[in-house]
Protein backbone atom coordinates (compact mmCIF):
# COMPACT_ATOMS: atom_id res chain seq x y z
CA UNK A 1 0.00 0.00 0.00
CA UNK A 2 1.15 3.48 -0.79
CA UNK A 3 1.12 5.97 2.06
CA UNK A 4 1.15 9.40 2.10
CA UNK A 5 -0.22 11.79 4.99
CA UNK A 6 -0.71 15.81 3.51
CA UNK A 7 -1.09 18.68 5.46
CA UNK A 8 -3.49 21.36 4.40
CA UNK A 9 -2.08 24.50 6.19
CA UNK A 10 -5.09 26.61 5.93
CA UNK A 11 -7.15 24.66 8.81
CA UNK A 12 -4.23 22.50 9.94
CA UNK A 13 -5.69 19.47 8.40
CA UNK A 14 -4.35 16.04 7.67
CA UNK A 15 -5.32 14.43 4.01
CA UNK A 16 -4.84 10.74 3.76
CA UNK A 17 -3.77 9.15 0.46
CA UNK A 18 -4.15 5.65 0.49
CA UNK A 19 -3.38 3.55 -2.94
CA UNK A 20 -2.70 0.09 -3.91
CA UNK A 21 0.00 -0.49 -5.85
CA UNK A 22 -1.67 -3.34 -7.67
CA UNK A 23 -4.99 -1.82 -8.92
CA UNK A 24 -3.29 1.42 -9.26
CA UNK A 25 -7.06 3.06 -7.70
CA UNK A 26 -6.60 5.22 -4.60
CA UNK A 27 -8.58 7.08 -1.87
CA UNK A 28 -8.07 10.60 -0.42
CA UNK A 29 -9.45 10.85 3.00
CA UNK A 30 -10.40 14.31 4.53
CA UNK A 31 -9.12 16.53 1.15
CA UNK A 32 -9.64 19.58 1.38
CA UNK A 33 -10.25 22.28 -0.90
CA UNK A 34 -7.62 24.47 -0.77
CA UNK A 35 -5.03 21.74 -1.56
CA UNK A 36 -7.55 19.70 -4.18
CA UNK A 37 -4.67 20.80 -6.84
CA UNK A 38 -1.73 19.42 -4.91
CA UNK A 39 -3.56 16.30 -3.89
CA UNK A 40 -4.20 15.32 -7.55
CA UNK A 41 -0.72 16.04 -8.55
CA UNK A 42 0.56 13.76 -5.67
CA UNK A 43 -1.59 10.96 -7.11
CA UNK A 44 -0.23 11.83 -10.73
CA UNK A 45 3.23 11.20 -9.38
CA UNK A 46 2.38 7.81 -7.86
CA UNK A 47 0.53 7.40 -11.20
CA UNK A 48 -2.76 6.76 -8.98
CA UNK A 49 -5.95 6.87 -10.29
CA UNK A 50 -8.32 8.96 -7.34
CA UNK A 51 -11.86 6.55 -7.08
CA UNK A 52 -13.41 7.54 -3.89
CA UNK A 53 -12.78 10.57 -1.45
CA UNK A 54 -14.12 9.71 2.13
CA UNK A 55 -14.43 12.49 5.13
CA UNK A 56 -14.66 11.45 8.95
CA UNK A 57 -17.50 13.97 9.55
CA UNK A 58 -18.89 16.68 8.51
CA UNK A 59 -16.12 19.40 9.38
CA UNK A 60 -16.64 23.17 10.60
CA UNK A 61 -13.30 24.16 9.83
CA UNK A 62 -12.87 23.74 6.37
CA UNK A 63 -14.52 22.68 3.21
CA UNK A 64 -13.47 19.05 1.59
CA UNK A 65 -12.82 18.75 -1.91
CA UNK A 66 -15.48 16.03 -2.27
CA UNK A 67 -17.18 17.47 -5.08
CA UNK A 68 -14.40 19.53 -6.75
CA UNK A 69 -12.74 16.32 -6.88
CA UNK A 70 -15.91 14.46 -8.67
CA UNK A 71 -16.27 17.28 -11.20
CA UNK A 72 -12.24 16.87 -11.87
CA UNK A 73 -11.54 12.78 -11.99
CA UNK A 74 -15.20 11.60 -11.75
CA UNK A 75 -14.03 10.21 -8.06
CA UNK A 76 -17.07 8.65 -6.12
CA UNK A 77 -18.36 10.58 -2.88
CA UNK A 78 -17.80 7.78 0.26
CA UNK A 79 -19.39 9.45 3.39
CA UNK A 80 -20.90 8.03 6.51
CA UNK A 81 -24.01 6.66 5.62
CA UNK A 82 -25.45 7.97 9.31
CA UNK A 83 -25.37 11.95 8.37
CA UNK A 84 -27.99 10.95 5.29
CA UNK A 85 -26.05 13.52 2.86
CA UNK A 86 -28.05 13.39 -0.80
CA UNK A 87 -24.89 14.42 -2.59
CA UNK A 88 -22.71 11.16 -1.52
CA UNK A 89 -22.09 7.98 -3.67
CA UNK A 90 -21.01 5.52 -1.37
CA UNK A 91 -22.58 5.12 2.16
CA UNK A 92 -20.14 4.08 4.51
CA UNK A 93 -20.88 2.17 7.91
CA UNK A 94 -19.21 0.39 10.55
CA UNK A 95 -19.35 -3.44 9.56
CA UNK A 96 -19.12 -2.78 5.98
CA UNK A 97 -15.69 -2.82 4.52
CA UNK A 98 -14.96 -0.13 2.00
CA UNK A 99 -11.99 -2.09 -0.76
CA UNK A 100 -9.96 0.51 -2.90
CA UNK A 101 -8.11 -2.56 -4.65
CA UNK A 102 -6.72 -4.51 -2.18
CA UNK A 103 -6.65 -2.12 0.70
CA UNK A 104 -9.50 -2.27 3.43
CA UNK A 105 -10.45 0.15 5.15
CA UNK A 106 -12.66 -0.51 8.40
CA UNK A 107 -14.89 2.57 9.47
CA UNK A 108 -15.27 2.67 13.09
CA UNK A 109 -18.13 4.49 14.51
CA UNK A 110 -17.00 6.85 16.43
CA UNK A 111 -19.44 9.95 17.71
CA UNK A 112 -18.83 12.45 20.18
CA UNK A 113 -17.03 14.93 18.22
CA UNK A 114 -20.03 15.07 15.75
CA UNK A 115 -23.04 12.67 16.41
CA UNK A 116 -21.77 11.34 12.41
CA UNK A 117 -18.07 10.85 13.10
CA UNK A 118 -16.24 7.87 11.74
CA UNK A 119 -12.27 6.98 12.25
CA UNK A 120 -11.32 4.55 9.78
CA UNK A 121 -8.66 1.64 10.64
CA UNK A 122 -6.49 0.41 7.87
CA UNK A 123 -4.35 -2.64 9.16
CA UNK A 124 -2.37 -1.57 11.71
CA UNK A 125 -3.06 2.21 11.00
CA UNK A 126 -6.42 3.93 12.34
CA UNK A 127 -7.48 7.83 11.08
CA UNK A 128 -8.71 9.08 14.56
CA UNK A 129 -10.30 12.45 12.46
CA UNK A 130 -11.31 14.56 15.13
CA UNK A 131 -12.21 11.78 17.51
CA UNK A 132 -9.09 11.44 19.29
CA UNK A 133 -6.09 13.95 18.52
CA UNK A 134 -2.47 13.26 19.72
CA UNK A 135 -2.48 14.28 23.33
CA UNK A 136 -6.23 16.13 22.60
CA UNK A 137 -9.25 15.68 21.31
CA UNK A 138 -11.69 17.29 19.10
CA UNK A 139 -14.03 19.55 20.34
CA UNK A 140 -17.82 18.29 21.66
CA UNK A 141 -19.43 21.67 22.01
CA UNK A 142 -21.15 21.74 18.50
CA UNK A 143 -23.10 19.55 15.88
CA UNK A 144 -24.78 17.45 18.54
CA UNK A 145 -21.33 17.03 19.94
CA UNK A 146 -21.16 15.34 23.23
CA UNK A 147 -18.19 14.87 25.61
CA UNK A 148 -19.61 11.90 27.42
CA UNK A 149 -20.45 9.94 23.99
CA UNK A 150 -16.84 10.96 22.58
CA UNK A 151 -15.32 9.66 25.78
CA UNK A 152 -16.94 5.66 25.05
CA UNK A 153 -16.07 6.09 21.47
CA UNK A 154 -12.41 6.41 22.22
CA UNK A 155 -12.32 3.77 25.04
CA UNK A 156 -14.76 0.86 23.26
CA UNK A 157 -13.43 1.73 19.79
CA UNK A 158 -10.26 3.46 19.50
CA UNK A 159 -8.47 2.56 22.98
CA UNK A 160 -9.87 -1.42 22.17
CA UNK A 161 -7.13 -1.86 19.16
CA UNK A 162 -4.11 -3.08 19.75
CA UNK A 163 -1.30 -0.70 21.66
CA UNK A 164 1.18 -0.56 18.54
CA UNK A 165 -1.76 0.99 16.11
CA UNK A 166 -0.38 4.05 14.95
CA UNK A 167 -2.80 7.23 15.63
CA UNK A 168 -3.07 9.53 12.32
CA UNK A 169 -5.13 12.32 13.48
CA UNK A 170 -7.26 14.49 11.54
CA UNK A 171 -5.81 18.03 12.66
CA UNK A 172 -2.31 18.68 14.56
CA UNK A 173 -1.75 22.60 15.13
CA UNK A 174 1.61 21.94 17.03
CA UNK A 175 3.80 20.05 14.12
CA UNK A 176 2.94 16.78 15.51
CA UNK A 177 2.06 13.94 12.72
CA UNK A 178 1.71 10.57 14.36
CA UNK A 179 0.95 8.51 17.86
CA UNK A 180 0.16 4.99 18.66
CA UNK A 181 -2.96 3.77 21.03
CA UNK A 182 -0.19 2.85 23.63
CA UNK A 183 1.26 6.37 23.63
CA UNK A 184 -2.28 8.13 23.98
CA UNK A 185 -3.57 5.39 26.31
CA UNK A 186 -0.65 6.78 28.24
CA UNK A 187 -0.27 10.12 27.88
CA UNK A 188 -3.18 11.81 26.05
CA UNK A 189 -4.10 14.76 28.91
CA UNK A 190 -7.81 14.53 28.62
CA UNK A 191 -8.43 10.67 28.67
CA UNK A 192 -4.56 8.73 29.36
CA UNK A 193 -4.07 7.26 32.49
CA UNK A 194 -7.28 5.67 32.83
CA UNK A 195 -8.77 9.13 33.44
CA UNK A 196 -12.70 8.48 34.36
CA UNK A 197 -15.36 9.82 32.70
CA UNK A 198 -16.71 12.38 35.19
CA UNK A 199 -13.16 13.77 35.14
CA UNK A 200 -13.10 14.36 30.98
CA UNK A 201 -16.40 15.55 30.79
CA UNK A 202 -15.32 18.44 33.89
CA UNK A 203 -12.26 19.30 31.07
CA UNK A 204 -14.36 19.03 28.18
CA UNK A 205 -16.77 21.51 29.73
CA UNK A 206 -14.35 23.87 30.98
CA UNK A 207 -12.20 24.48 27.60
CA UNK A 208 -14.35 27.29 27.89
CA UNK A 209 -14.07 27.74 23.36
CA UNK A 210 -14.28 30.55 21.12
CA UNK A 211 -17.03 30.06 18.53
CA UNK A 212 -15.40 28.69 15.33
CA UNK A 213 -15.19 31.36 12.64
CA UNK A 214 -16.04 29.46 9.47
CA UNK A 215 -18.97 27.04 11.44
CA UNK A 216 -21.61 28.96 9.62
CA UNK A 217 -20.12 28.37 6.03
CA UNK A 218 -18.22 25.17 6.44
CA UNK A 219 -21.57 22.95 7.57
CA UNK A 220 -23.79 24.00 5.15
CA UNK A 221 -21.07 23.63 2.46
CA UNK A 222 -20.16 20.44 3.56
CA UNK A 223 -23.57 19.23 3.98
CA UNK A 224 -23.54 19.79 0.03
CA UNK A 225 -20.04 17.79 0.01
CA UNK A 226 -17.94 20.65 -0.52
CA UNK A 227 -19.16 23.97 -1.86
CA UNK A 228 -18.48 27.19 -1.12
CA UNK A 229 -21.30 28.42 -0.04
CA UNK A 230 -22.84 32.37 -0.57
CA UNK A 231 -21.81 35.04 0.77
CA UNK A 232 -18.28 34.06 2.88
CA UNK A 233 -16.92 37.24 3.91
CA UNK A 234 -13.75 38.30 1.71
CA UNK A 235 -11.76 37.46 5.25
CA UNK A 236 -12.44 33.90 5.24
CA UNK A 237 -12.09 33.07 1.43
CA UNK A 238 -8.86 31.70 2.10
CA UNK A 239 -11.04 28.58 2.68
CA UNK A 240 -12.62 28.26 -0.56
CA UNK A 241 -9.76 29.20 -3.02
CA UNK A 242 -7.07 27.14 -3.70
CA UNK A 243 -3.36 27.53 -1.90
CA UNK A 244 -1.63 29.76 -4.81
CA UNK A 245 -4.15 31.19 -6.69
CA UNK A 246 -4.62 34.93 -6.76
CA UNK A 247 -7.63 36.29 -6.78
CA UNK A 248 -9.06 39.34 -9.19
CA UNK A 249 -10.36 42.63 -7.81
FE1 LIG B 1 -14.09 18.45 12.99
Amino acid sequence: MLFRQLFEPVSSTYTYLLGCEETGQAILIDAVLPTWQRDLGVLASLNLKLVYTLDTHIHADHITAAMKLRSEVASRIAHPAIDALPCADVPVMEGTPLMIGTIRVDPLFTPGHTDGHHAYQIGERVLTGDALLIESCGRTDFQNGSAKTLYHSIHGKLFALPDDTLVYPGHDYEGRWVSSIAQEKQRNPRLGNDRPLDEFVAIMDGLDLAYPKFIDFAVPGNRACGECPAGVPDNLMQYCEQIGESRQG
